[in-house]
């Protein structure tokens, strides 16, 4: 199993999320999230010409546990919807999960997710 954690753009929530069910993602959890990606914050420009930067930005973090046959699927779906093609678009890390239980039942692995 692979645990994706996606950050994204907060106003691309809606539309991820949608989109992960569409594919037939359902569990997930929403995380709120302040970052930096290397262009290190905005530069914000004030009316005299003074400038600022906000070096920590709000974002989302969409963390989604998948089978491993899954996560591509997972992926494509994430970008599919929060992809603008502009700087701060976000970042998708992948990683391996060792074991997933549901509580519920006992199940384990694969037939937990
Ligand atoms: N290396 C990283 N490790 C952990 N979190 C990161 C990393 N890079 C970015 N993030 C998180 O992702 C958010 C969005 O990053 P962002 O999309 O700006 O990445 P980027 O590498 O700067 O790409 P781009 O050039 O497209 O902006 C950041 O605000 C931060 O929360
Ligand atoms: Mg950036």
């Amino acid at each position: 199993m692979k645990k994706i954690e996606a950050i994204i753009r907060p106003e691309k929530l809606d539309a991820v999320k949608n989109a992960l069910e569409d594919a037939g993602f359902i569990g997930l959890n929403i995380v709120h999230v302040t970052g930096r990606g290397v262009q290190k914050g905005i530069v914000h420009g004030g009316r005299g010409g003074e400038t600022y930067t906000v070096d920590m930005l709000p974002k989302l973090k969409i963390d989604v546990v998948v089978r491993d046959a899954d996560a591509q699927k997972a992926v494509d779906a994430i970008i599919g919807a929060a992809k603008t093609g502009n700087i701060g678009d976000g970042k998708i890390f992948i990683m391996p999960v060792e074991d997933v239980i549901r509580v519920r039942t006992g199940e384990r692995g694969e037939d937990a997710v």
